[in-house]
């Protein structure tokens, strides 16, 4: 039997309790959400014709040169088309990002930059199938002056639905032509934006209702080095003058996308604020604190040089807020945005530790607190919650007041179910938690990921019960990583897996989204025997109230092989309504996936409830989650 206390509201549920961590890793953004088809668009990344393929009959020497114009400091590569006797069949091939995902009676908008140096050269632009089918056509005269740059459009329907589909573009006629920022985006963007996200994996996370997205990483806001580390200043402004990097997920792990990851940045911080509004999410931007990535080069920059660093903080703040007279909220309505983005909180450093960390912090501290009093700063903690290193940082961090600590942890299922109690005894006083990176992961299969299968997401949605029942010590949490390409990913679980068409959510996905929408606003107690349901009985719950919609939400995980028969009694001022709701998840077993063929194996599934009085039962089937709803009178 199960008593829930209603009328004994503990703590606050913080409104953006549970949110997103978005990170460029798995081709997240890149071959991702950001809906450009072309890889390689302005032939910058290491090799200038990566992804790109010349085609038809032999070019003539020199047709095809790669040329780097020193003043387009940011974008200095172009590629220069020779057609000196205009005869042959020439052309390039792009093969998109494991190819490009191509939706039947679509629109397709191509573009590029081009400079006519001898008019004459027309282009002839081809989606092709895996067979080489044409599956969608346009043609294009360049108009512009002469020795001009100019961006211009052409836009087609696709006739076929393909996973792999290429991009042709053929050169007909005699002249030189030099071309850049070759693009090509679907008309069906979130929000059906010019050059904007892919719809079908925003709308997965605006489904979940997020309270905060963090972004951009991850590892990625730290670099491998500082030259690549993540500078939000060179990913706003005019896409074209965007500086792309090579991604810090570049060269890693078995199953990488590596050696063709590039960020781009077309997904830049102008969109992720924009991301972050639509979804209706608290922005949470994290920047580099000064260092690199401690697992790998560990680079530092020295104390007196960091005020660089500290600047970018500072003025990040004022892209997102300042109104539109400063030099950074200028530049952000010049972007389509003049009301301010409201930004609240920030990040400094991922993943960072040490003495050097703390030294960098507080200098970032000091400065931020001054100039901006109410900015909340998120400070980092270690990847082992077990480790001495994480003690000591966390008490440093403590010392210093810091407004959050951002936890990480990637543990096996049975950590996620021995550590439930883990903020139960933390300090109730100072600085807050940011659970902002967990996951559990269950041993990999042979040669392939550790997998999003119901053993992880039961074992999550039974630890995520103490971080609602301690939400006065816990104010945030996210699931990480994000996004992963079944063709291009080097880390694994992960909440959302995409192909170039589809995409799904794993069941650890429908835990968060189960959490996230049914957060509540004030925590209750659930107790069995006068004790708190943490793993006795391999039993978890949590419940709070939502004073919003008058209702309680009893959270429960069942980790038995065998069904429980739950009993729950309410104790509550006033009346119940005779009827609720009764959503639950569960698995045929505990190696239950969610695929892209099959993406509902595991889903939630709700059914009307009866309450008698202030009693209710509910059958726990076994190795399941359940989210039980009861509307006060
Ligand atoms: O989520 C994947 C990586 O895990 C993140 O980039 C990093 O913060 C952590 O080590």
């Amino acid at each position: 039997t199960f008593s829930i206390q209603a009328d004994k509201p503990t703590a606050k549920v913080s409104p953006n309790m549970w949110g997103v961590f978005f990170e460029d890793i798995n081709l997240g953004a890149d071959g991702g959400i950001y809906a450009e088809l072309i890889k390689n668009r302005s032939f910058e990344f290491a090799q200038p014709l990566m992804g790109w393929k010349k085609i038809g009959e032999t070019a003539p020497e020199g047709t095809f040169l790669v040329l780097n114009q020193k003043e387009k400091t940011n974008n200095p590569r172009f590629l220069r088309i020779n057609r000196l006797t205009g005869a042959e069949k020439l052309g390039l091939q792009n093969e998109g990002f494991r190819g490009m995902g191509i939706k039947q009676g679509l629109r397709y908008d191509f573009s590029v930059f081009y400079r006519q140096i001898k008019p004459g050269v027309k282009l002839h632009i081809e989606l092709v199938d895996t067979t080489g089918t044409i599956i969608g056509k346009g043609e294009f005269s360049p108009d512009g002056e002469q020795n001009t740059w100019k961006k211009q459009q052409v836009s087609f329907h696709a006739t076929q639905t393909e996973l792999k589909a290429k991009l042709n573009i053929w050169f007909e006629g005699k002249g030189i032509i030099d071309l850049d920022m070759i693009s090509l985006f679907p008309e069906d963007t979130w929000k059906k934006r010019p050059g904007g996200l892919r719809a079908d994996m925003v709308q997965l996370l605006a489904d979940m209702k997020p309270g905060f997205i963090r972004f951009p990483g991850g590892c990625i806001v730290e670099g491998r080095e500082l030259a690549t580390r993540f500078q939000w200043k060179k990913t706003v402004g005019p896409i074209e003058d965007r500086q792309l990097i090579i991604n810090r997920w570049n060269t890693e792990f078995k199953h990488r996308p590596a050696p063709d990851y590039y960020q781009t940045f077309g997904l830049g911080f102008f969109e992720y604020f924009q991301l972050a509004e639509d979804i209706g999410a608290e922005p949470l931007p994290i920047l580099n604190c000064g260092m690199a990535c401690q697992f790998n080069t560990a680079e530092l920059v020295p104390i007196d040089e960091l005020d660089e660093y500290v600047q970018d903080a500072l003025d990040l703040i004022e892209f997102a807020n300042g109104d539109v007279t400063t030099k950074w909220g200028k530049l952000r309505a010049s972007m389509g945005h003049p009301n301010p983005f409201n930004l609240k909180m920030l990040g400094v450093g991922n993943e960072n530790w040490g003495p050097q960390y703390i030294e960098r912090l507080e200098i970032f501290k000091k400065a931020l607190n001054d100039r901006y009093p109410n900015i909340k700063i998120v400070a980092s903690s270690g990847t082992d919650p077990d480790g001495e290193r994480f003690d000591f940082l966390n008490q440093r961090l403590r010392a210093m007041k810091v407004d959050f600590i951002d936890e990480h942890y990637y543990r096996s299922p049975e950590w996620f179910l021995s550590n439930t109690s883990r903020y139960d005894s933390y300090d109730r006083n100072g600085s807050k938690i940011f659970a902002g990176e967990y996951a559990g992961h269950p041993k990999q299969v042979e040669d392939g990921p550790s997998e999003n299968n119901w053993s992880a997401a039961i074992a999550e949605a039974a630890f995520l019960t103490g971080l609602e029942r301690n939400a006065d010590v816990v104010e945030m949490a996210s699931y990480a990583p994000l996004f992963a390409h079944v063709d291009g990913w080097q880390w694994a679980p992960d909440l959302i897996w995409v192909n170039n068409l589809h995409a799904y959510g794993t069941p650890n996905y429908q835990v968060q989204k189960l959490y996230a929408t049914n957060k509540g606003t004030d925590v209750i107690p659930i107790l069995s025997d006068g004790q708190l349901v943490s793993g006795r009985d391999s039993l978890y719950a949590s419940a709070v109230i939502d004073h919003n919609q008058k209702e309680i939400i009893v959270k429960i995980v069942n980790h038995n092989a065998q069904p429980v028969e739950g009993m729950f009694n309410i104790q509550v001022k006033g009346k119940l309504a005779s009827n609720g709701s009764h959503t639950f998840l569960t698995a045929t077993n505990l190696n239950a996936i969610n695929t892209i063929d099959q993406p509902d194996q595991v889903s939630p599934q709700t059914r009307p409830i009866a309450i008698e009085g202030k009693k209710l039962n509910i059958s726990l089937v076994p190795y399941s989650f359940h989210v039980v709803k009861i509307k006060m009178q």
